[in-house]
């Protein structure tokens, strides 16, 4: 008995990096999983190489016909979505009298408003079929603090961690557990796309903010997307019941330190 059979999964923005990850163990414990990305085709590409358990979907998390397009075909072909992962993040930087409100209406609609009304949205569905759920939120560190160059995304993920609990506090009574993962730094595209800004704005070689960045970590290194996924497989799971509204650091200690 693996510890998600017969559960249906939503995972937004898991056409690569941590998404992914949870996509590939969440179908190892035995889920079905919908791989909702903005990016159909690598999506495709990557549930064709998971196997015939995971399937993509269209998903674009700032557009309302989108999200409700997408839960409705995740039911249709799964009977009913039991996990949600609201995954799917922008990242921008600058400093605080360059923020521009493109990057701001950009990020905020994906990192803030995609996670809220795509939550909304699936709370609804896992409501009328009376069933309960898991709603699971990517925060991050940047959420537990401000940063330099940073502002935007941090109070874009410090959102994510306030709406975990309120939402969390609100659906419980239908048997829906909300909760989120706040990782450190998690080598991948992401960061080499973060690593590129920072070498822009701090006039560093590239790799070297990474570098530093891994160098930083208490545990030796930066984080890989595997290292998230027994959270993410915990909080999806039964043994998770009993928690609520939390927000989880698995970021190799970066955060105490
Ligand atoms: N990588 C890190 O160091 C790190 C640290 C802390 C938190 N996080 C968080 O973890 C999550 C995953 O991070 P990652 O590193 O795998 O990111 P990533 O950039 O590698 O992947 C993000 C995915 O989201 C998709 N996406 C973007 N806009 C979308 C939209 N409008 N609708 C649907 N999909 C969209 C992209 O196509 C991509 O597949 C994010 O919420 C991120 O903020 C990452």
């Amino acid at each position: 008995m693996k510890r998600l059979d017969g559960k249906a999964a939503l995972i937004t923005g898991a056409a690569r990096g941590i998404g992914l990850a949870f996509a590939e163990a969440y179908v190892r414990e035995g889920a079905t999983v919908a791989i909702g990305d903005i990016d159909l085709e690598t999506a495709e590409t990557a549930a064709a190489r998971i196997g015939e358990a995971a399937f993509a979907v269209p998903l674009d998390v700032t557009d309302q016909a989108s999200i409700e397009a997408a839960v409705r075909a995740v039911e249709a072909r799964t009977g009913g979505i039991d996990i949600l992962v609201n995954n799917a993040a922008l990242f921008d930087l600058a400093p605080i009298v360059e923020i521009t409100r493109e990057s701001y209406d950009r990020l905020f609609s994906v990192n803030v408003a995609g996670v809220l009304f795509m939550l909304q949205a699936v709370a609804k569905s896992m409501i009328e079929r009376g069933q309960g759920g898991r709603i699971i939120n990517m925060a991050s560190q940047a959420g537990r603090r401000g940063e330099a160059l940073v502002a935007v995304y941090c109070a874009s993920k410090a959102a994510i961690i306030s709406l975990t609990q309120s939402a969390g506090l609100d659906l419980i009574r239908h048997g829906i557990n909300v909760n989120a993962i706040a990782p450190g730094v998690v080598d991948g595209e992401h960061w080499d796309h973060v690593d590129a800004l920072f070498a822009k704005h701090e006039g560093l070689e590239p790799g070297e903010k990474k570098r530093r960045v891994g160098a930083a970590v208490p545990y030796g290194r930066m984080g890989r997307a595997e290292d998230l996924t027994g959270m993410a497989v915990f909080l999806a799971s039964a043994e998770a019941d009993y928690v609520v509204a939390q927000t989880y650091n698995v970021d190799g200690g970066n955060w105490m330190s």
